[in-house]
């Protein structure tokens, strides 16, 4: 099973994947948690290069070709040598990511982003639990822990944008939500992190009874 995380920046995603890692792991089930950009020792090193707010304007098909290099690397290299040992693969953001920050929100169109995917055989996940949030909630988490975070502020190209920026990332959440309604379970990301995670323990007991 290929479960991903999905969210708008400050939805928790991060944090709530790392519980379902450790609640899988204590229920036993074989589990490898990986993230996007970022799951191999070249897509680090891409990473950098992406979510940097140095390094001058990019075009939206060139930062959409980081993207894919970085997830056909960790697909070849990391998810499906999992998948084929039998382990559950937990990936904070994946495809649906591209589709709405490349393509909804720069404005690739998804029909070409679907046709190089293809090409470069990127599968599906076969669940993705989307945290939704208002953007002004995620914005004002994401940038309260910029402030304290050296780290996290080195990455803080996205959230640098404006609030239309953002309003188009959950926008284009929400309707890959109705596209793909079977694989995608929206979860509501507001309150404590132990009421989401109740809500997201739900969801992966369901999936792996
Ligand atoms: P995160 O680790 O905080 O989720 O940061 C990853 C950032 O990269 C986030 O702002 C979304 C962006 N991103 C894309 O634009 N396209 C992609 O395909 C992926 C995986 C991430």
């Amino acid at each position: 099973m290929f479960i991903t995380f999905e969210g708008i920046e400050g939805s928790g995603k991060s944090l709530q994947i790392g519980r379902a890692h450790e609640h899988l792991g204590r229920r036993g089930i074989p589990c490898l948690l990986t993230r996007e950009p970022g799951g191999t020792e070249f897509g680090r090193a891409l990473r950098r290069v992406l979510l940097s707010p140095d390094g001058g304007r990019r075009e939206p098909w060139s930062e959409l070709l980081l993207y894919l290099a970085d997830r056909h690397q960790h697909l070849r290299e990391e998810i499906e040598p999992a998948l084929g040992r039998g382990q559950v693969v937990l990936c904070d953001r994946y495809q649906d990511a591209t589709r709405v920050y490349q393509g909804a929100a720069r404005g690739i169109p998804m029909d070409d982003i679907e046709r190089v995917a293809r090409l470069l055989g990127i599968i599906e996940p076969d669940r993705t639990v989307l945290l939704d949030l208002d953007v002004e909630t995620g914005l004002g988490r994401a940038r309260a822990r910029n402030g304290s975070d050296p780290a996290a502020a080195a990455e803080g190209r996205f959230e640098a944008e404006d609030l239309s920026f953002h309003r188009k990332i959950r926008q284009g959440y929400l309707a890959l939500a109705r596209r793909f309604p079977g694989r995608i379970e929206v979860v509501d990301a507001a309150g404590s992190p132990d009421e989401v995670f109740a809500r997201v323990r739900e969801l992966l007991d369901r999936w792996l009874p």
